[in-house]
């Protein structure tokens, strides 16, 4: 690990407080109750979390064991429960509140639906019996790859309705992409749409389903079409199904399935430090307790709240911010199919004072790219209905959270900035906002019963402030990942055996503050945040050798104003370097092949061409030298074991 030893030098010691007014009127207005949630969870941790389990999941078979560590780090919670997920989502607010909005729908061209909670069930219940009929029986794998639309939602909640596990692959991966998650869960089914409409363009999601499906997935016995944008799209008969037809005349009720509280929920593909994106596999009943706790202790999620999180179902936070926590909580929540931009910079503060959003929860990433399109833009509407900011899949820079603070906040809206993984299912280090005083660009603290620390090489906790070192979490807690699917040994491998079982290790780097304050630092493998998503370099890198012209590749992240990261690209060509003139091309060639291969997100923003990759005698690539240069960084470090010193000049783009 490269910057365990760093002290940090850019410390940021400006601190914000809650108001008064919105301490008052949050869940938690009293500092002592959130003090005895911390006791109780330090005290008795498996207590904590069992009395939390009892009082915010309706059981269908109560469970009486609370956590199962026997074969760790397989643990287990709840295990001889059995609940249904959709069902406290839905079922159990019928009679309490079936007329309330469930989801505020909002194309991009502008069109808008309002679904209830009755009629989010029924529509659910519709598909179930749906799926039902197409022989999907409990325990079944189905791939989603659509847009952001509520039928999203309806499908992921169908398959929990009767035991199948979702997987749901971001509409912006390509086919390659799309083949690979089918094949590797072993899917039944696929659900898509003709295509969604993103940043102005039709997406072709159901062309892109098949070029998969043409390319292997024997396993995947029909694909089922929403018919979304309209336009034409080929339909193999006997194996493509119109969502329409898939519900007609079915029955709006479906007695749900109970299932275990370990059955699998859902996997959703990530990616690790190697070529293969890693199936990580979510419980029912822990994933459930983690998606609710965290929508009441961070979002203060309240009655009358609009909640708006941004994110794409096709990703972690899509899945716990959207399609689940916020329907358990019995919230109104806002959804968007379309890109921030579309048809211009205003577009989220237009949403947020046309649905009246109470909750807006963001990346960095977006925050930054809207901060330079100006303020005219959110100063044209009125945010006022704006209660609480959140943020999440990188670290935010203190000039984007001042941005935030002032121009979308008001001055006025805690700021909850909220780490956590596609690994920990829920929120993991983040404020209780009444309560806790932010300071730009610092997650804050654990959350009750997350026994989070900073450890160094050995193993042992740093308590020295500021000193950076490995994230870990002590204890098991109950939305952690369980497994990776198919491959217990890689779980095993990427998260418990680098310090014995004894901790789940995050992959982040962090230091504490001497206030206690996490601060995170970067990732300590080989994994891009690209825009607030993961990549890893190998996944970038195997694409590209999978090029005909490609000998060699190398991949890394270079520091990018408004993605975060970019992603730099070392090429070695089979035969000579190309001149200037083909370079272009060959860029062009490349970038547009790693797109087809992976999708838009990957493709490397720069690629540099050399004769060789810099190595060191034993053959391993110089990734640190590599990250030097790409940022333009003088070279200090010694070059000197270097097989082939006089590549530097190529690879700095000097020759
Ligand atoms: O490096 C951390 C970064 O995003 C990684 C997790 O990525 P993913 O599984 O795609 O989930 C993203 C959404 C939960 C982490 O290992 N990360 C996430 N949130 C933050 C963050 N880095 C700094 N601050 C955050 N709030």
């Amino acid at each position: 690990m490269e910057n365990n030893t760093i002290q940090s030098v850019l410390q940021e010691h400006r601190t914000f407080k809650p108001s008064a007014e919105f301490s008052q009127n949050s869940r938690f207005p009293d500092p002592a109750s959130i003090e005895a949630l911390y006791k109780h969870a330090s005290t008795d941790h498996t207590g904590f979390w069992a009395e939390l389990a009892n009082t915010q999941i309706n059981w269908h078979k109560p469970f009486t064991k609370t956590l199962d560590d026997t074969q760790a780090p397989y643990y287990e919670w709840f295990n001889d429960g059995e609940l249904n997920v959709s069902y406290n989502c839905l079922d159990r607010h019928l009679e309490t509140q079936g007329d309330k909005t469930a989801i505020i729908f909002e194309g991009e061209q502008g069109d808008t639906q309002h679904i209830s909670y009755r009629t989010l069930y029924e529509r659910v219940c519709q598909f179930a019996n749906g799926l039902k009929d197409l022989g999907v029986v409990s325990g079944d794998r189905v791939v989603l790859y659509m847009p952001m639309i509520p039928e999203a939602v309806v499908a992921m909640q169908a398959c929990a309705r009767i035991g199948a596990i979702h997987s749901v692959v971001f509409g912006g991966f390509s086919a390659e992409s799309l083949r690979d998650r089918i094949e590797d869960a072993d899917a039944k089914i696929v659900i898509t749409a003709d295509g969604g409409h993103r940043g102005g363009k039709v997406v072709p999601l159901k062309e892109a389903t098949d070029k998969a499906l043409s390319m292997g997935c024997d396993c995947i016995e029909h694909s089922i079409v929403f018919t979304r944008t309209k336009h034409d799209i080929n339909m193999q008969s006997g194996r493509d199904i119109l969502w329409d037809d898939v519900i007609k005349d079915k029955a709006t009720t479906c007695e749900p399935t109970w299932v275990n509280s370990e059955h699998p929920l859902f996997l959703l593909y990530t990616s690790g430090s190697t070529g293969k994106p890693k199936g990580i596999q979510h419980s029912s009943g822990g994933y459930l307790l983690g998606a609710i706790t965290t929508m009441q202790w961070v979002f203060d999620i309240q009655d009358k709240d609009i909640f708006w999180c941004t994110a794409d179902v096709g990703w972690i936070t899509g899945h716990t911010y959207v399609a689940y926590g916020p329907l358990a909580c019995g919230s109104t929540m806002l959804m968007f199919e379309g890109a921030p931009t579309v048809p211009d910079a205003g577009r989220f503060w237009k949403m947020c004072e046309a649905h009246k959003v109470t909750i807006f929860y963001t990346a960095p990433t977006a925050i930054r790219a809207l901060m330079k399109l100006g303020d005219d833009f959110p100063k044209k509407y009125d945010l006022s209905s704006l209660r609480l900011l959140g943020t999440v899949g990188e670290p935010i820079n203190p000039e984007a959270w001042m941005w935030y603070h002032t121009v979308i906040g008001q001055e006025k809206c805690p700021i909850v900035d909220t780490w956590w993984q596609t690994e920990t299912g829920a929120h993991m280090l983040a404020p209780m906002p009444s309560q806790t005083s932010a300071k730009p660009g610092s997650c804050t603290r654990a959350l009750p019963g997350i026994d989070a620390i900073v450890v160094d090489e050995a193993g042992n906790e740093i308590t020295t402030a500021d000193q950076g070192g490995y994230l870990v979490v002590r204890k098991p807690w109950p939305s952690m990942l369980r497994n990776i699917w198919g491959d217990a040994e890689r779980y095993n491998e990427t998260y418990w055996a680098k310090f014995d079982g004894k901790y789940y290790l995050a992959g982040d780097s962090a230091r504490k503050d001497s206030d206690g304050y996490f601060w995170i630092m970067g990732r300590i493998d080989d994994v891009l945040n690209v825009s607030g998503h993961r990549l890893g370099t190998m996944e970038v890198e195997s694409a590209l050798v999978a090029h005909e012209r490609v000998a060699e590749a190398a991949v890394v992240g270079s520091p990018h104003d408004i993605k975060g990261e970019s992603i730099f690209a070392y090429v070695v060509l089979k035969g000579d370097r190309p001149s200037a003139e083909d370079a272009d091309a060959i860029t062009q060639t490349l970038r547009t092949w790693v797109g087809e291969q992976i999708g838009a997100i990957a493709k490397p923003d720069n690629i540099r061409f050399a004769d060789n990759l810099p190595k060191t005698r034993s053959g391993k690539i110089m990734r640190r030298l590599l990250r030097t240069i790409a940022k333009g960084d003088e070279i200090t470090s010694d070059t000197s074991t270097l097989e082939n010193e006089s590549i530097l000049l190529q690879l700095q783009g000097k020759e």
